[in-house]
C-alpha cells in the first residue's frame, strides 16, 4: 500500500472532516434534480470517499460506479449502500481506471477533492482516464484547491486553473462554475469547475 493511501485511511479512521456523510452541493443538486436536470445515465465518482455523493446518484435513477483507494472509505460506503440498485464501489487508483476494469461511456463524472492530490507525474494518466471514458456532450464536475502557493507538505493539494485548462482543454470545453476562498480551510482558494466533453 502507497503512504497516500496509508495516510488517507489513517483520516478516515479518525473521521475526516471534509466527511459530512449527506449533503450534496447546491451545483450536484442542480444536475441531478433541478429544473434542468440531466436525464439519469451512467455516472462515475472519482475519489467518492464514502460514498455520499455517488449513493445520492443512484438514489435518482442513475448508475453509478464510485472509486476510492482508501479500503476504511469504501467498506464504509458499501456498508451505507447496502441494497441501492445501480450502485458500484470499487477500490482502487483513480488514475489507473483500465486496470480497474472501468469502461465507458459515463455522462457524468465527478472529482470533489481527488485530483489536486494526485502525484504530478500520475495525473496525465488521470486525464487520459477521464477522457477515454466520457462520451462527447458529458459533464465532468470538478472541485480542487486552486490556490498559486504551493504548500510544503508532502501530497498536499496543488492544482492551479492553468494546470486544469492546460490538461483537459484539448478534449473539454473548461467552465468555472463557483470560486471560494474558505477561511476555515486556511484561506485556501477552492475551484468548481464543469468541464464540457467535446
Ligand atoms: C478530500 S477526499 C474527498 C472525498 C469525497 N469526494 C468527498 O467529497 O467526501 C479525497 C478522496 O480521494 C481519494 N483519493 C486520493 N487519491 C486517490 C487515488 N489516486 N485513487 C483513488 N482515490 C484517491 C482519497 O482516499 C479520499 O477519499
Amino acid at each position: 500500500m502507497g503512504w497516500r493511501q496509508w495516510m488517507y485511511d489513517g483520516i478516515y479512521r479518525r473521521g475526516a472532516r471534509w466527511d459530512t456523510g449527506s449533503s450534496i452541493s447546491t451545483e450536484i443538486q442542480e444536475i441531478i434534480a433541478g429544473t434542468h436536470a440531466l436525464p439519469a445515465g451512467r455516472a462515475l465518482d472519482l475519489g467518492c470517499g464514502t460514498g455520499a455523493v455517488a449513493i445520492y446518484l443512484a438514489q435518482h435513477g442513475w448508475q453509478t460506479i464510485g472509486i476510492d483507494f482508501s479500503s476504511v472509505a469504501i467498506q464504509e460506503a458499501r456498508d451505507k449502500a447496502n441494497s441501492i440498485t445501480g450502485l458500484t464501489f470499487i477500490q482502487g487508483d483513480v488514475t489507473r481506471l483500465t486496470n480497474l476494469g472501468v469502461q465507458g461511456p459515463f455522462d457524468f463524472v465527478l472529482d470533489i477533492g481527488c485530483f489536486h492530490g494526485v502525484p504530478f507525474n500520475r495525473r496525465q494518466a488521470y486525464v487520459h482516464g477521464v477522457v477515454q471514458v466520457t462520451r462527447p456532450g458529458a459533464i465532468f464536475l470538478l472541485w480542487a484547491y486552486s490556490s498559486n502557493h504551493r504548500f510544503r507538505a508532502p501530497g498536499a493539494p496543488f492544482m492551479t486553473k492553468t494546470e486544469i485548462q492546460d490538461r483537459f482543454s484539448a478534449d473539454f470545453t473548461v467552465d468555472i462554475l463557483r470560486q471560494h476562498d474558505s477561511a476555515a480551510e486556511g484561506h485556501w482558494e477552492a475551484t468548481l469547475y464543469a468541464l464540457h466533453r467535446r
